[in-house]
């Protein structure tokens, strides 16, 4: 029989597969629960905009026909939204495939990479698929230290990557500290800003639009999603804003009809409803003030969070056992087990109501 695995490319061998939140309908058929909620994977709890809803079902009409390869009416819409030039934008399903894309076109066995400690676990994943050594910058009180990771840069660093805010983490640097930071790093290392959950980092005065640093930052990639807040993670849709010869590579690299027409024209009309983003994102701005009273009423370590998710560290009790005995109550929160943080589980900010649900299972539990 063939090894394929020895004749799988370069570092394939070397990552393991990508570990997801366990899906509703899995737990509902293992443990025979009807009314199960998922807290595990950042999803919107209030599903997707009515908006984006009508278009994605008024474009699977049109499913015979293969979507626009270059998104057009999803860039344009950026562009008056926000003011991104369409030159500087490449779209992906999800923006998971877009720092895949980008890993690909940057990085090899020459270079290294470097992350702050408790990244998303795509970018180390993609380093070693490419060949690339990770250089990991330890956290100062679960933040990430700007100084540090200047001093883990070397000559060989071709991208530092940055979840902002960060996941699993939920921490988050300030749009100042970052400017402070870009202005010092080497012209030929890439700063990728993932901003996966840039719209529940709200309520801090001085943040600035970080997309708009492309034009005097080229090394500068930021990558955004349209599953967390606009509540279309089943889609998978997302954009990177970079100068536009990266944009360019990044168009050759990915396949032509990446991302699907149900997904372009919920994505469009998403960016139409602020009612929706504004609804989403005051309900977890006041929901995590509530799971941030919860722990500190019950001794529970919360970290705190800038996402729509809180990473609460349960200290000398089994978080492994809470996990599954929440799950048995058909809640399903996300163990960080591939972080090798034993004792922390990442909790995602549900309704009001779901949250009430986790908050009496924990108080049983505990
Ligand atoms: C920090 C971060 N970046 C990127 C992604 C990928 O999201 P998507 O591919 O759905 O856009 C996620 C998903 O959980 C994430 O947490």
């Amino acid at each position: 029989m063939t090894d394929f695995l020895k004749l799988a490319n370069g570092g394939i061998s070397r990552i393991k597969p990508y570990q997801a939140g366990k899906p509703i309908e899995e737990v509902q058929r293992e443990l025979g629960i009807a009314d199960v909620i998922k807290l595990a994977s950042n999803e919107n709890p209030f599903g997707m905009s009515p908006k984006a809803r009508e278009a994605a079902a008024k474009a699977v009409a049109s499913g015979n026909t293969y979507p626009d390869s270059n998104g057009y009416y999803l860039k344009k819409r950026l562009h008056q939204k926000f003011g991104y030039s369409t030159d500087c934008l490449t779209l992906g399903a999800g923006s998971n495939e877009l720092i895949n894309l980008l890993f690909q076109l940057f990085v090899n066995p020459e270079v290294n990479v470097v992350l702050p400690k408790y990244s998303f676990v795509v970018y180390s994943m993609e380093s070693t698929v490419n060949g690339a050594a990770v250089k990991y910058v330890p956290l100062d009180n679960w933040k990430v230290d700007l100084n540090k990771v200047l001093q883990a840069i070397d000559a060989k660093t071709r991208i530092v990557a940055f979840a902002n805010p960060s996941n699993p983490i939920g921490t988050a640097i300030s749009s100042r500290d970052m400017k402070d930071f870009l202005k010092k790093v080497p012209e030929d290392t890439l700063v990728v800003i993932d901003e996966a959950y840039n719209e529940f980092n709200s309520g801090d005065p001085t943040f600035e639009d970080s997309a708009k640093w492309v034009a005097a930052h080229p090394n500068l990639v930021v990558s955004r999603t349209f599953s967390k807040a606009y509540g279309l993670a089943g889609l998978r849709v997302g954009y990177m804003v970079s100068n536009p010869d990266i944009a360019s590579l990044l168009n050759r690299l990915r396949a032509p009809f990446n991302v699907n027409s149900v997904a372009l024209a919920a994505a469009t009309a998403a960016l139409d409803d602020d009612e929706f983003i504004k609804k989403t994102v005051d309900n977890n701005t006041k929901e995590r003030a509530r799971y941030m009273e919860f722990c500190a009423k019950h001794g529970l370590d919360a970290i705190e969070s800038k996402a729509n998710f809180v990473a609460v560290g349960f200290g000398a009790r089994d978080a492994q056992k809470i996990a599954s005995e929440l799950m048995k109550r058909g809640i399903i929160v996300r163990p960080l087990l591939g972080y090798a943080l034993r004792d922390i589980l990442r909790i995602t900010i549900g309704t009001p109501e779901e949250n009430d649900r986790l908050f009496a299972a924990l108080e049983e539990l505990l």
